[in-house]
């Protein structure tokens, strides 16, 4: 049976290669994000190229309200959401914490932390109901290792993976999983939104390094989806093979 797959900020990077490996799948899928023109291309082109449904939300996942509606919006249009991929999240500067923009802090917070748990908290209560559900929060190597600039990023991350913890010591006796993926570096917009649009400084993070691509994820994604019933896969970290911790990467000149 074809499951339904919700995945949150779809419209790029690791959430728009997540989209593809799970409709090749076969998977239906729910995508969101603020940016409809992009979920738009992408629901036209995986429509065309697998026998899936793709229904797309414009969905901003700071906002309580708007989640709410969302959330049962879904349900009523496709049914009951098998898996959940809590994927939207940024890092906006990197600067020393005493330099911080106070609104930059508040996005990430509100973004990566408040976001997911506004979407978890909409949808688990009937992944609860019905005894079954997969969670798949994405962390970050920041969450585990901490770096300069980072402070809040790395915390944001960390306390994405111990959501997932709570939330799966909280959901023990239900056939629940829950995933903490913890990719290092991945080469998408993210660098590009991290420094406000400036594309020079956001192509230097890539630099020297075979950094990992989005798919890399994705397949890795959909892999832990696809255990035994009986299976949990608790935490993955995934990183380039020239990264060794959060940010201590070997550059070739
Ligand atoms: N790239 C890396 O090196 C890396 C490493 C570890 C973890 N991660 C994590 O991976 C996730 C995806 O990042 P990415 O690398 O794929 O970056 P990306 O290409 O910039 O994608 C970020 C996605 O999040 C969405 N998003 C951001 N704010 C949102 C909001 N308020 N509401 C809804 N959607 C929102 C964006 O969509 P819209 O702008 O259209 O809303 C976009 O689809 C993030 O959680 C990031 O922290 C990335």
């Amino acid at each position: 049976m074809k499951r339904n797959v919700f995945i949150t900020g779809a419209s790029s990077g690791i959430g728009k290669a997540m989209a593809y490996s799970f409709g090749k799948n076969g998977d239906n899928l729910i995508l969101c994000a603020r940016r409809q023109e992009k979920l738009q291309e992408i629901k036209k082109d995986i429509e065309s190229k697998h026998d899936v449904r793709v229904d797309i939300y414009e969905l901003d996942v700071t906002k309580y309200e708007k989640v709410t509606d969302t959330v049962k919006e879904i349900i009523k249009n496709s049914g009951e959401i098998d898996i959940l991929i809590n994927n939207a999240g940024l890092a906006l500067g990197l600067e020393k914490f005493q330099d911080y923009n106070i609104s930059d802090i508040e996005r990430m917070i509100d973004t990566n932390i408040k976001g997911l748990l506004y979407i978890t908290r909409e949808v688990i209560p009937n992944m609860v109901k019905n005894n079954k559900g997969h969670i798949i929060n994405i962390g970050s190597t920041a969450g585990v290792y901490a770096y300069g600039g980072a402070a809040v990023y790395c915390a944001t991350k960390s306390a994405v993976k111990f959501l997932s913890d709570g939330i799966r010591i909280d959901t023990i006796d239900k056939n629940i999983k829950v995933s903490t993926l913890q990719p290092g570096i991945v080469e998408t917009d993210f660098s590009e939104v991290r420094f406000h649009g400036d594309k020079e400084k956001a192509k230097k993070v890539y630099e020297g390094i075979k950094a990992l691509k989005p798919e890399d994820i994705a397949d890795i994604a959909l892999y832990v989806t696809n255990q035994p019933e009986h299976v949990q896969i608790s935490d993955v970290t995934i990183m380039a093979t020239k990264q060794a911790t959060g940010f201590n990467v070997h550059r070739e000149k």
